[in-house]
C-alpha cells in the first residue's frame, strides 16, 4: 500500500494563486480585434471549461465521505476542491469580463454558452461525472473507479487536451490575451499535482488488469469529447499521454 498524500497537501499550499488579481485588460482590449475564427475557437474552448470545472468543482465533494478513513487524502481532496473552484471562477471572469458573456452568475452564463459545446463533452461532466459522484456516496468502494473517472479521464484527458489546445490557440491570435494565458498557465500546473494525486489512488487500490482496460479505452474515447476544437494531433498526444501515465501506475498489459 502505498501511503503519502501528506506531500500533495503541502504542494497544494505552495501553489495557491488568487484568480481577481489576474490583469485582464489587454485581454478585454484583444477580444473586439479576434477574427471570427479565432471568436469561435477561444469562446469554444471556454465555454467547456466553465462547464468541466463547474462541474468538477462540484462533484469532488462527494469523494470525501469515501476518502474519511484516511484524514490525509481527504485534506487533499479539500485542497483540490479549493483548486478546482478557483478554476471555475478564473473561467467565468474571463468570459464575463473579456468575452462580455450576459448573465446574472455562473449558471445563467453556462446556459448562454452551452451551444457552443459538443454533446460529448456535456455528457461527461453533466451525465457520467454525477453518476459516478452519486454512486461513491452511496457506496464507498466505488472511490477508485470515481478516481478513474475524474483525475484519470476528465482531469488526464479531457481537460488537459482542452488546456494544451487554449495555450495553443492563444499563442497564435493576431492579437495578444496575456491575462487569459496567464490564468490557464496556473490552472495547469494545478492540474499536474491533481492527476499526480489521482494516479497515486489508482495506484495505491488493487485495480484489476479489466479496470485497467476499461479505463485505457474511456480514455481514448474521451480525448475526442472537444469536437472540432481540438486537433487530430493534440487528440494523439494525450492519447498517448495517457496510455504512458496507465503504463506506469501499473498496467500490466503491455
Ligand atoms: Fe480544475
Ligand atoms: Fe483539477
Amino acid at each position: 500500500m502505498i501511503t503519502g498524500y501528506g506531500h500533495f497537501a503541502q504542494l497544494a499550499e505552495s501553489l495557491q494563486w488568487d484568480e481577481t488579481t489576474i490583469d485582464l485588460t489587454a485581454d478585454i482590449e484583444a477580444w473586439g480585434k479576434l477574427e471570427q475564427e479565432e471568436y469561435d475557437q477561444v469562446l469554444g474552448l471556454l465555454a467547456g471549461f466553465c462547464v468541466g470545472e463547474t462541474s468538477v468543482a462540484t462533484h469532488l465533494t462527494s469523494f470525501q465521505a469515501a476518502a474519511s478513513t484516511d484524514d490525509r487524502m481527504v485534506e487533499v481532496l479539500q485542497a483540490q476542491a479549493r483548486d478546482e473552484a478557483r478554476h471555475a471562477r478564473f473561467f467565468d471572469r474571463v468570459v464575463r469580463e473579456v468575452a462580455g458573456v450576459p448573465g446574472n452568475n455562473m449558471a445563467e452564463r453556462i446556459d448562454v454558452l452551452r451551444d457552443r459545446i459538443s454533446p460529448d463533452l456535456l455528457e461527461l461532466f453533466e451525465e457520467k461525472l454525477p453518476a459516478i459522484a452519486a454512486s461513491v456516496a452511496d457506496d464507498h468502494s466505488q472511490l477508485t473507479a470515481a478516481v478513474g473517472l475524474y483525475h484519470m479521464i476528465l482531469e488526464g484527458v479531457v481537460l488537459t487536451a482542452g488546456q494544451h489546445a487554449l495555450l495553443q490557440t492563444l499563442k497564435g491570435l493576431s492579437v495578444q490575451m496575456p491575462g487569459t494565458h496567464k490564468g490557464m498557465e496556473l490552472v495547469l500546473r494545478d492540474e499536474r499535482w491533481h492527476i499526480g494525486f489521482g494516479s497515486r489512488v489508482i495506484q495505491s487500490a488493487d485495480v484489476v488488469d479489466d479496470q485497467m482496460e476499461e479505463l485505457l479505452t474511456q480514455g481514448v474515447k474521451a480525448a475526442s469529447a472537444w469536437g472540432d476544437l481540438i486537433s487530430q494531433d493534440d487528440i494523439a498526444q494525450v492519447e498517448h499521454l495517457h496510455q504512458r501515465r496507465l503504463k506506469s501506475v501499473g498496467i500490466k498489459f503491455w
